[in-house]
C-alpha cells in the first residue's frame, strides 16, 4: 500500500521513511515500543485521542470516559496509566479513547504529538480525531465560557507554527478541521446550559507572563494602558482566548493529516485582571467543561 492510499484510507499518514527502516521505534517519553509491543493489538481501535495539561487531569478525564461510555475492565483491574514509566506523560486508554497529559506548551505538546502520531501509524488506527481539551484566558468574555478555536495564531496574530529545522526556518499552517469546530460548536450551544460557548482566534503564546501581556510576572516593562490597549486591539481582530499550545496543535495535526479540534475553558477574563484566584471548587468545575462537551461529541460519533 502506497503512503498516499494509507491516508486516504483513514489511516494515519507517516511522513518519515525513516521509521519503515526501523525494526524497533522507542516511543521514549510515552514509554511504548514497536517491535516489542504489539502495538496493533493494544491501540488499533482508538477513534478519539485527548489530551490536555495535567496528569491529574487527564487522570479524571479516563475515569470519566468510562463512566459514560459504560466500559467495564476486567475485575479485580484498575485504569493505569501506560506511560507511567517515562516519567513525563501520563496515558490512559478507555475502549476507543485515549487520554494523555501534553504538559505546558509547544516544546512539551510537538514532543507528545510526534509520539501519538507515530503510535497511531504502528497501531494501523484509522478515522481518528485529536482533540485538545485545556484551560485558557479569555479575553472580554466571562470566565468559565467554552472557546471552540476558530484559528490559532502565534503572539504576532500569524497562523503558522515557525519551526527551526537543520537551522532553517520552515513554516507549517496552523489550521484546524472548519467542520469538526462546528459540530462542537453546535454542540456547546445546544447541549452545554452551564457556560457559553464561543467560536475564535485562539493566541497561542509562548509564555503565560510577558507573552500574555500579565502585569504580575516576575518582570514587566510595559504600563497598564499598553496592556489594555493591546488586549482591546486583539480582542477587536477577533482573538477570544490566549493559551500555550492551540498553534503547535493545529500545525501538527494539520501535517499529519490528523482532524483536530481545541476546546477551552476560560479561567478569567484578561480584561479584568491577570491573577487567576478563583475558589479551587469552582475552578475544578470548569475544568469539567471541555471534558463534558467531548464526552458528548464522543458519544454522539459512537451513536450513543
Ligand atoms: N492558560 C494560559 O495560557 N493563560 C491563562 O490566562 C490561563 C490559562
Amino acid at each position: 500500500m502506497d503512503e498516499k492510499e494509507h491516508s486516504e484510507d483513514g489511516y494515519v499518514l507517516l511522513q518519515n521513511p525513516h521509521i519503515r527502516e526501523m525494526e524497533q521505534d522507542f516511543l521514549y517519553h510515552i514509554s511504548l515500543c514497536s517491535g516489542v509491543q504489539n502495538l496493533e493489538e493494544m491501540f488499533s481501535d482508538v477513534k478519539f485521542v485527548c489530551m490536555g495539561g495535567t496528569p491529574r487531569r487527564m487522570e479524571k478525564f479516563a475515569h470519566y470516559v468510562q463512566q459514560e461510555l459504560d466500559i467495564k475492565l476486567p475485575t479485580g483491574s484498575a485504569l493505569c496509566d501506560i506511560s507511567a514509566r517515562s516519567y513525563r506523560y501520563s496515558m490512559y486508554k478507555i475502549g476507543p479513547v485515549i487520554s494523555v497529559s501534553h504538559g505546558m506548551g509547544i516544546p512539551s505538546l510537538s514532543i507528545l504529538l510526534h509520539e501519538i502520531i507515530k503510535l497511531m501509524y504502528h497501531a494501523r488506527c484509522k478515522d481518528v480525531t485529536f482533540l485538545r481539551l485545556g484551560t485558557c484566558g479569555g479575553i472580554g468574555i466571562p470566565a468559565g465560557s467554552l472557546v471552540i478555536t476558530e484559528e490559532a495564531i502565534d503572539g504576532r496574530m500569524r497562523n503558522y507554527l515557525e519551526l527551526e529545522i537543520l537551522g532553517k526556518p520552515v513554516k507549517r499552517p496552523a489550521i484546524l478541521d472548519k467542520d469538526l469546530a462546528a459540530e462542537l460548536k453546535m454542540i456547546g450551544d445546544s447541549e452545554m446550559t452551564e457556560c457559553q460557548t464561543f467560536f475564535g482566534k485562539t493566541m497561542c503564546t509562548n509564555d503565560f507572563y510577558e507573552g500574555q501581556g500579565r502585569l504580575d510576572g516576575a518582570f514587566c516593562d510595559y504600563t497598564m494602558t499598553d496592556k489594555v490597549a493591546f488586549l482591546k486591539e486583539i480582542h477587536s481582530q477577533g482573538v477570544t482566548n490566549m493559551e500555550m499550545e492551540s498553534l503547535a496543535f493545529a500545525a501538527i495535526c494539520h501535517h499529519a493529516r490528523i482532524k483536530g479540534a481545541v476546546i477551552c475553558v476560560t479561567l478569567l477574563n484578561r480584561l479584568l485582571g491577570d491573577q487567576i484566584s478563583t475558589p479551587k471548587e469552582i475552578m475544578e468545575e470548569w475544568q469539567e467543561r471541555p471534558q463534558k462537551l467531548a464526552i458528548k461529541f464522543i458519544k454522539k460519533r459512537l451513536n450513543m
